[in-house]
């Protein structure tokens, strides 16, 4: 199908044919039974349906690493990181063609009924649940390779988000469904999210969302937590006693420092033997005796870990100038006894490092920010107000 596709004039015919296109509105209750037009009109009060586009075969890019140990011409590369593969202009020329079609081809195995690429080739698929890879197929957005951009732009005028409310999902188009399962979950995932909590449900139930003192990047306190156990400053409880039950509380393995905002080499805890980052948590819980902590973590680090913006209006609180534990000293009867706990800054329990991560979103809500909404970017999160408690 590629090939035959490819024989033809570069034109804006090219993409015309063939491709299946599947428009899926994620249905609303409001909704339901609606036609497209009426609900997109951004002047009428109904809900708009989410949109999910679904690529025809052809229809999405797709990115290609190399390392191959043979090639079918001298010109052909053998070794790159990733690069478009689909669709790349550049590669549709003679001979360059040919390497493109040693790449791009799939070998199929009759015992075990699956597709594989060629050794050395790896594919991959970019920008699941956004809608640039099906907008245009070849990213320097020639005409050529337009394909779902004018449906996208027609949409957003109509009071669409791109990314938001109308997404795109990508896929491995040259295999069939029964080699495209990940995909389906990942598709089916997508939609009951935007099914669940789209735009329009924050926007009419939620007025705010306020950030107090949240702990984005976790806690450092917490692994003394794990480590010896924590009394909190109350006296009569022995740190060591209450461990056990602090360690069977599976938020306070998720509340450990996070390394999207930590440095990978600050030290949290140590000892004698061993100083421990945040790379090194799963040698942490063998080395203090429980081991299911590192299940747990593993069970709930990515939760919120992506630090995925709100979508409403946030403001962002945290305090600062408390002295707030951030690392903690062991002696050699490490973990079986209380740390020297050395301090920073934050408001005595959350780090300020952890609470200032909401204001990363004033960069990651671009929807909000490009409505210009602000004067002073520094204390904003988009069109929002921070307030420094502290
Ligand atoms: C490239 O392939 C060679 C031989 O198959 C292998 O030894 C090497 O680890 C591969 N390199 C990368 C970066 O994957
Ligand atoms: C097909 O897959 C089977 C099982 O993995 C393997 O033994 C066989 O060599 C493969 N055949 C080809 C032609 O690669
Ligand atoms: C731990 O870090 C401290 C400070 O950087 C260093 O002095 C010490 O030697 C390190 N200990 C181990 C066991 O690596």
């Amino acid at each position: 199908m590629a090939a035959s596709l490819l024989r033809k004039p570069a034109s804006s015919d090219l993409l015309g044919v063939g491709l299946l296109l599947l428009l899926l509105v994620v249905l609303c209750d409001r909704s339901v039974g609606k036609p497209l037009e009426e609900s997109t009109d951004k002047r009428s009060n109904t809900p708009k349906p989410p949109v999910v586009l679904i690529p025809g075969d052809l229809g999405n890019q797709l990115e290609a690493r190399l390392n191959k140990s043979t090639v079918v011409h001298y010109m052909c590369y053998k070794k790159t990181d990733f690069f478009t593969l689909w669709l790349n202009l550049e590669q549709m020329v003679p001979v360059i063609i040919d390497c493109w079609i040693d790449n791009i081809r799939l070998i199929y195995n009759r015992t075990t009924h699956t597709s594989s690429s060629p050794p050395g080739v790896e594919i991959r698929v970019p920008g699941f649940g956004q809608t640039y890879p099906l907008e245009y197929l070849d990213p320097s957005k020639r005409p050529v390779g337009m394909y779902f951009f004018n449906i996208v732009q027609q949409l957003v005028e109509g009071g669409y988000t791109r990314d938001d409310d109308i997404r795109g999902a990508p896929y491995d188009w040259r295999r069939a469904p029964n080699e495209n399962k990940d995909y389906f979950l990942k598709l089916q995932n997508m939609i009951e999210e935007m099914a669940e909590k789209p735009q329009i449900w924050k926007d009419k139930y939620i007025k705010a969302f306020i950030s107090l003192g949240a702990p984005w990047a976790g806690v450092a306190k917490t692994l003394r937590v794990v480590a010896s156990g924590d009394n909190n400053a109350i006296p009569v409880i022995r740190p060591l006693k209450i461990r056990s039950q602090q360690r069977t509380a599976v938020s306070t393995s998720w509340l450990l420092p996070y390394a999207h905002s930590w440095p990978k080499d600050k030290i949290f805890v140590q000892t004698p033997t061993f100083n421990y980052t945040v790379m090194d948590y799963q040698r942490f819980y063998k080395d203090v005796g429980f081991e299911d902590g590192w299940f747990m973590r593993q069970d709930t680090e990515p939760l919120v870990s992506d630090l995925k913006p709100p979508g409403v209006e946030t403001h962002c609180l945290y305090g600062s100038g408390v002295p707030t534990p951030e690392s903690f000293h062991y002696s050699n009867k490490f973990p079986e006894v209380d740390p020297t706990v050395l301090y920073g800054d934050g408001d005595g329990t959350v780090n300020l490092i952890s609470a200032l991560q909401c204001k990363t979103w004033q960069t990651s809500q671009p929807w909000i920010i490009s409505r210009k909404c602000c004067s002073h970017p520094e204390t904003l999160v988009g069109k929002k107000r921070v307030w420094n408690l502290g």
